[in-house]
């Protein structure tokens, strides 16, 4: 702190609020027309600076300086015209320096010496300062907000002049100053908000993830377990099946080579007891032994092809039960397709009600591809039993003879697309369709219009995961009311990640 303004060359002289603009004072009113009309247009930094280097060189002054009172004490310079260039000026105290008197009481006025008077201010020693004039500046509200203040290297006769101009144009300098202030804490709101926003945004979008878990979780945990017992049903009953199908197929060589051996016994005894017993030769043409000698070997091939079958139908069902996402390659789709179709079998046969559904396969040359087989297979059975879901609903209201004329149709087409290195698998039906309404929702876990019991909701949204999360593909559906309903997977030939 300093004490100086009790000095009588420098004493304290509380601005008069209001320029004088009598003829006396025509040099006044000449400064301020000259300042005015330079930076009439320039607003923020540019006025800063265009007010700064005008003062001095209107009022014939090396130093005029423009700071603004921060919310620490300290004063940060805006403008500081030195001399023929703008200078730097690092935050400073006022209370060592003049300006802390002008911002106290309003404006001070240093004819001479002010750097004895304020020993400790550097910045006065390095100016080599004489005569100063600073006028505070205030914000609208009467708070004081900065200093406009003029330093001379020769003493300051007489503060008039400067007196009239730096309160008009302090005034203009606050009003600035202030405006770039509301400025500033509009933008600190806008981004504070921004990024609240972007915060909430953040937050919700977690919140819904977190919501959304629970859920997924819970069909993962339904898929995970109906996929488990399925499997482990499968499996086992594939496992059973396999001993005795092994059995069959192991022991039909033998019994081809028994049977040969015995036709052949049969025709050398017959050969040789040429008169036979007239009730064995009965017998014989009963049993049309001729017929049953040259068919019996037709029927082994035939019991030897269906057994080898069986077995091909427990090991693509062993497969087939694998749920769990193990990566293969060279995954043949047709054979998962086939395979599905194969287990649904019982549901389009023809029943009494109705007759069969029927399947079109329009397979194209596709490559195989790596993917886990097991989920895909359960894309395929999600879909084709939906198919028959479907079929087996709108048929309740149709007669025998309608759905003669106009069987069900389950199409299975696929293709490949080079472009994109993916095969695309549909699946269409000309069952009842839906509206789209339905259509909208049907990816969406739970989301079923089967009753309950039926339907669970979740073939569907289970399908979406395993092709687009895990296999990064693509699924859609093309449906309308009583135009039926195609389904189209497409599943990258190899599999990322
Ligand atoms: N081929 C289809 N034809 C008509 N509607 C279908 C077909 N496939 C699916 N849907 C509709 O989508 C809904 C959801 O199917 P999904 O997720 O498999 O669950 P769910 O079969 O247990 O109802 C079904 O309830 C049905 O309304
Ligand atoms: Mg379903």
């Amino acid at each position: 702190m300093h004490q100086s303004t009790t000095e009588p060359d420098c004493p304290r002289n509380p601005v008069k609020p209001l320029l004088n603009m009598t003829s006396d004072h025509q040099p006044a009113n000449e400064v301020i027309r000259q300042v005015f009309e330079k930076t009439a247009l320039s607003v923020g930094d540019d006025f800063f600076k265009t007010l700064t280097r005008n003062l001095s060189q209107v009022l014939g002054v090396p130093y005029v300086i423009l700071a603004r009172l921060e919310d620490d004490g300290m004063l940060h310079s805006l403008a500081f015209w030195n001399e023929d260039h703008f200078s730097d000026l690092e935050c400073y105290d006022p209370d060592i320096a003049p300006c802390g008197v002008a911002l106290k009481d309003g404006s001070y006025f240093c004819a001479r010496d002010v750097q004895q008077l304020f020993p400790k201010d550097q910045d006065l020693i390095t100016l080599q300062a004489q005569g100063y004039f600073g006028m505070a500046l205030r914000d609208s509200g009467g708070r004081v907000i900065g200093n406009l203040y003029v330093i001379d290297r020769r003493p300051i006769e007489d503060p008039t002049l400067y007196r009239s101009v730096l309160a008009v144009f302090g005034m203009r300098a606050a009003a600035e100053i202030e405006r770039e202030q509301q400025t500033q804490k509009i933008q600190s709101l806008n981004e504070s908000n921004t990024h609240l926003y972007s915060q909430e945004k953040e937050k919700s979008k977690h919140l819904a993830s977190a919501l959304e878990r629970p859920e997924k979780m819970q069909v993962k945990l339904v898929q995970a377990e109906k996929s488990a017992a399925l499997g482990q049903l499968l499996a086992g009953v594939a496992h059973e099946v396999n001993n005795p199908i092994g059995c069959i197929i192991g022991n039909i060589e033998f019994l081809q080579s028994h049977t040969q051996d015995l036709r052949t016994a049969l025709a050398l005894y017959q050969e040789q007891s040429a008169n036979l017993d007239s009730s064995v030769q009965q017998v014989i043409e009963e049993l049309e032994l001729e017929f049953v000698l040259e068919d019996l070997p037709k029927v082994m091939t035939s019991v030897e092809a269906s057994a080898i079958r069986v077995r091909e139908i427990t090991q693509s069902l062993r497969n087939y039960s694998r749920s769990d996402c193990q990566v293969k390659e060279g995954v043949n789709l047709h054979e998962g397709l086939d395979t599905t179709l194969l287990i649904l079998r019982h549901r389009m046969k023809a029943k009494g009600d109705r007759p069969g559904i029927q399947v079109k396969k329009c397979y194209g040359d596709i490559p195989k591809i790596s993917c886990c087989s097991g989920p895909v297979n359960q894309v395929f059975m999600n879909l084709l039993s939906n198919a028959i879901d479907a079929f087996d609903d709108a048929n309740r209201d149709k007669t025998y003879q309608q759905l003669e004329e106009n069987p069900n149709v389950i199409e299975v087409k696929t293709t490949f697309l080079p472009e994109s290195e993916r095969v695309q698998v549909t699946i269409a039906d000309n069952g009842p369709g839906m509206s789209e309404v339905v259509r909208d929702r049907i990816f969406q876990a739970f989301f079923t219009t089967k009753p309950e019991g039926k339907g669970t909701g979740l073939g569907l949204s289970i399908s979406w995961d395993i092709v687009t999360e895990m296999h990064q593909g693509q699924m859609r559906c093309l449906s309308k009311v009583g135009e039926g309903t195609q389904f189209v997977v497409e599943l990258p030939q190899q599999r990322a990640g």
